[in-house]
């Protein structure tokens, strides 16, 4: 049995990961989440009481904090998804994105570092450090070709420079000092538990709340949209198979353009919410974000030749499970967004720092 250490567990993609391992595995996690405001310990509550599962509520940027976790819980593999994750919010305020996504990235390299110093030859062999990251490092593609394992990095908004510079990171420590790393890179992701600023949850919330559905520009920018499950499964296989110094990139084959996108949760609200039919009167455009991205679409071939893996879900049955999921978990949605989570977290921690 494996014990694995989750960065950014709390989160969207890092609840989904930890409630796979929790639910499909033997392996045991701790989660390392420093819970701002995009962490949510209420996503895992189906596998919290589960003695497999451990949190401790220390940031990536307190090496001490992480000296301590690795000592006491000598996980076997780190998974890094602890980050500042929304282009919006890292243009109007970068600072956070420094701090946590490449300054917090180097103090867990170093503290994992160490750690992997002191094990034994052969945990020392089989320790991996896994960093997720996006594909929005490598910018923006025109009207064809896709992002592989090979292309340039062009990050262009604070948080993509802050990704490529950790992904930097991680990719010196490994030819520098050995350190066994692997990296993913990302599409978009979209499914259950994601904090509603991001684009689909925020349309679903608006559009059953009678609010306008914002739509940036001409709403003919594209993104490459995979379902959450399936990014967590493809980490689980990279974390298991992937070689180490490589990177793979994750994709659904999915691309659509935003409007496509509004347009697709409309039509399934209009079905299972038919007050407000048809939704799509909500929509409104909007300014454009500066510097917008104009198109990601991921070749996701090395990840489905090397190591034999391909997305679950289309596009049309993941939304309409995430759809469904919105419509049926009101009291998440109004944790996260009304301050209740906080005074949620106070009455089951306390003050405590860790579990
Ligand atoms: P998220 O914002 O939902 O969750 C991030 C988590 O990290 C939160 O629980 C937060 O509390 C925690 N965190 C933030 N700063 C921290 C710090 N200093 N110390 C410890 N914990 C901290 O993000 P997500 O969408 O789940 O993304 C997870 C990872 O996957 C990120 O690294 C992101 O760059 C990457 N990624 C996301 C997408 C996507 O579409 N969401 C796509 C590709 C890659
Ligand atoms: P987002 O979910 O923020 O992810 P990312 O910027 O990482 O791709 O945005 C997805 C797309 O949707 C992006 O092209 C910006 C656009 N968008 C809107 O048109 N309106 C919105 O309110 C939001 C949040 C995003």
């Amino acid at each position: 049995m494996k014990k694995i250490l989750v960065t950014g567990g709390a989160g969207f993609i890092g609840s989904a990961v930890i409630r796979q391992f929790i639910n499909e595995t033997d392996c045991s996690v701790v989660n390392l989440d420093k819970l701002t405001y995009a962490g949510n310990l209420q996503s895992l509550v189906s596998i919290a009481d589960n003695p497999r599962y451990k949190f401790e509520h220390v940031d990536i940027c307190d090496g001490g904090q992480l000296t301590r976790v690795f000592r006491e819980h000598q996980p076997d593999a780190v998974m890094h998804l602890a980050a500042e994750s929304h282009v919006d919010r890292s243009i109007s305020g970068p600072a956070d994105f420094i701090e946590t996504n490449i300054v917090g990235t180097y103090i867990l390299l170093e503290a994992s570092r160490n750690y992997w110093n002191s094990l034994d030859a052969q945990r020392k062999s089989a320790f991996r450090f896994h960093h997720i990251s996006t594909d929005e490092v490598y910018g923006s593609l025109g009207d064809s070709g896709f992002f592989t394992e090979t292309t340039a990095y062009e990050p262009n908004s604070p948080y993509s420079a802050s990704k490529a510079s950790s992904d930097h990171l991680v990719r010196a420590w490994h030819h520098t000092y050995g350190f066994p790393v692997v990296t993913t890179n990302c599409s978009n992701n979209y499914g259950s538990h994601q904090f509603p600023e991001k684009l689909i949850p925020l349309v679903i919330l608006n559009a059953v709340n009678g609010k306008p559905l914002p739509i940036y520009g001409k709403g003919d920018n594209i993104r490459d949209w995979l379902y959450v499950d399936d990014h967590a499964s493809a980490l689980r296989l990279v974390l298991e198979r992937g070689k180490l110094g490589e990177t793979y990139n994750i994709g659904g084959w999915n691309e659509k353009t935003n409007l496509e996108v509004v347009h697709s949760i409309c039509a399934i609200l209009d079905d299972l919410h038919p007050q407000g039919a048809p939704h799509t009167q909500l929509i409104t455009y909007v300014a454009d974000r500066p510097g917008h991205d104009k198109r990601y679409a991921i070749d996701a071939n090395k990840i489905a030749n090397d190591l034999g893996w391909k997305p679950q879900e289309t596009f049309e049955t993941g939304l309409r499970k995430t759809v469904e999921w919105y419509l049926a978990n009101d009291d998440w949605v109004k944790g996260v967004t009304s301050g209740e989570y906080q005074k949620w977290m106070k009455q089951n921690y306390g003050d405590r720092k860790t579990s």
